[in-house]
């Protein structure tokens, strides 16, 4: 079928031959081009072949999907581009990859506060009227993504150990029961829904095991974590964010409680009884950094693992190599997240006046890194549209990079690569069911529904020893 990873096949994409949605006063219908220079000194010389709308809007993604070929018009045309789309805030571009991890590594001229990701204003001032005293665009709570050093550093040092391989590894058993039961509910010949039926459970499990979660809340978390990003239907997004975080809040604060009473072995104690500088967590901070381990480590692997095997669906002569090489399967699992690249983007606000490429920013601007285009920049992969499994490095910025590299980067490694491990072995064909869907959201995104087929054996394969 040919997909361009996630996202429609290119022909299906729509080139579009109009300077549009950019709200220059001095935008001219007879040249159909912008002046250049007169956008408050801001630099604006040229035409764009492409609808900047198709950036920030989550229904473009779910009926085009990712805008791959928007990214790659300005990758070449345009690497640092001032977009002012109908609705949302304005905002730079950046989507060349040696920009996005220079700006990434270097917090004390690139802040990760007050506007973290592009949200419609319509619903940026909804947010605020909840949560009075917010920073327009900012999140209402102060989270691990949207504080600066030094805080950053001693707030991300109290889970940071959860993350490490040693802790890691001895989750191991407990990841593989949960993949070999998944897959149990699967096997045989028939047409599922990658999404739904395996890898929504997936990270959510493992997840609620690392805090401590009992099962009986997975629903909850996975309910709260979909509406959070836009993966619901209808799709919400962050509107609705006061109402949605309600109850995970009184959960978390139950379950805080009950870690300071009774301390056990899992994250929620960590958490509960941290002190920073010799203090305890506010309860807000708190309860901020359960709802972010829990939705980070959640939406953003499931989209992984379902896009994942989608393109493994699409791609059967990689599908072919990986069953017989199964040494392979690391360098597939990073370039499952390269090609799904879930996280579209996050924003800096650089502190004083730069420049990039020759482009003039102002402090307080705000800076858009886009992850999926740094990762298919021709400057750094070869070949970048192609799904390659041994694609070796594969120096992807997919989690990130610097100060905020993702904190839960070695966790998804280890669960998609277990989940491959267990699927190959047992898998006897895998193709792709019908047209999958996407999600109506421009943050953590990708597919919503990968309808599958596949004969998968009864029997579990051995467990191997590492
Ligand atoms: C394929 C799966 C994943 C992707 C693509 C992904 C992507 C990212 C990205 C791009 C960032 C950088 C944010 C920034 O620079 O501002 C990030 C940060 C973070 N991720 Fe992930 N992530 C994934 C899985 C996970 C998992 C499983 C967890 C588990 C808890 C997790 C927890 C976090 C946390 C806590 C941060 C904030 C780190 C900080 O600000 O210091 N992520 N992630």
């Amino acid at each position: 079928m040919g997909f361009n990873a996630i996202g429609p096949p290119l022909s299906r994409q729509v080139a579009f031959n109009r300077p549009v949605n950019c709200m220059y006063s001095d935008y001219t219908e007879e040249i159909g081009r912008f002046k250049a220079g007169t956008n408050g000194g801001r630099a604006i010389s040229i035409d764009r072949a492409v609808d900047i709308l198709d950036l920030v809007d989550g229904e473009r993604y779910a009926s085009h999907g990712y805008p791959h070929e928007t990214w790659a018009w300005l990758r070449r045309n345009e690497p640092v581009a001032w977009c002012e789309p109908d609705g949302w805030r304005p905002f730079w571009a950046i989507t060349k990859y040696e920009d996005v991890r220079t700006i990434s590594t270097d917090p004390a001229t690139f802040s990760s506060e007050p506007r973290n990701m592009l949200t419609p204003i319509v619903d940026e001032e909804r947010l605020a009227a909840a949560f009075p005293g917010s920073r327009p665009g900012g999140f209402p709570l102060r989270l691990l993504v949207n504080m600066d050093p030094p805080d950053h550093r001693a707030f991300r040092g109290v889970a940071a150990p959860y993350f490490f391989p040693k802790y890691l590894r001895g989750l191991e058993e407990k990841l593989v029961s949960i993949t070999d039961d998944l897959l149990d509910d699967l096997s045989g010949e028939r047409t599922f829904d990658a999404v739904e039926d395996l890898a929504a459970w997936h990270p959510l499990r493992m997840i609620c095991e690392i805090i401590g979660v009992g099962l009986e809340h997975e629903e909850l978390i996975l309910t709260v974590t979909q509406q959070a990003f836009g993966a619901s239907e209808p799709p919400e997004g962050v509107r609705n964010l006061a109402e949605i975080v309600g109850p995970m809040m009184e959960l978390f604060g139950g379950l805080a409680a009950a870690r300071r009473a009774e301390p056990q072995a899992d994250l929620a104690s960590v958490l509960a009884n941290a002190r920073i500088d010799g203090e305890a967590m506010s309860e807000l901070d708190l309860l901020a950094y359960f709802l972010l381990i829990a939705t980070a480590g959640h939406d953003t692997t499931r989209n992984a693992i379902a896009g994942g095997l989608l393109a493994l669906a699409e791609h059967p002569e990689q599908l072919h190599r990986l069953r017989n090489d199964i040494g392979l399967i690391p360098s597939a699992a990073d370039e499952i997240v390269r090609w799904t690249s879930p996280v579209t983007h996050f924003i800096r606000t650089p502190l004083h006046d730069v420049e990039i490429r020759g482009q003039k920013v102002r402090a307080g601007d705000s800076l858009v890194l886009f992850y999926p285009s740094a990762n298919r920049d021709e400057d750094v992969f070869e070949d970048p549209d192609v799904f390659r499994i041994d694609r070796s490095p594969n120096p992807h910025l997919g989690f990130g990079f610097g100060e905020h590299f993702c904190l839960g980067a070695k966790l998804a490694r280890m669960e998609i690569q277990v989940l491959l491990e267990r699927i190959l072995p047992r898998l006897e064909s895998l193709e792709a069911a019908g047209e999958p869907v996407y999600t109506p959201s421009a943050f953590v995104t990708g597919v919503k529904h990968v309808p599958l087929r596949w004969n998968l054996t009864a029997s579990r394969p051995a467990i191997p020893t590492r």
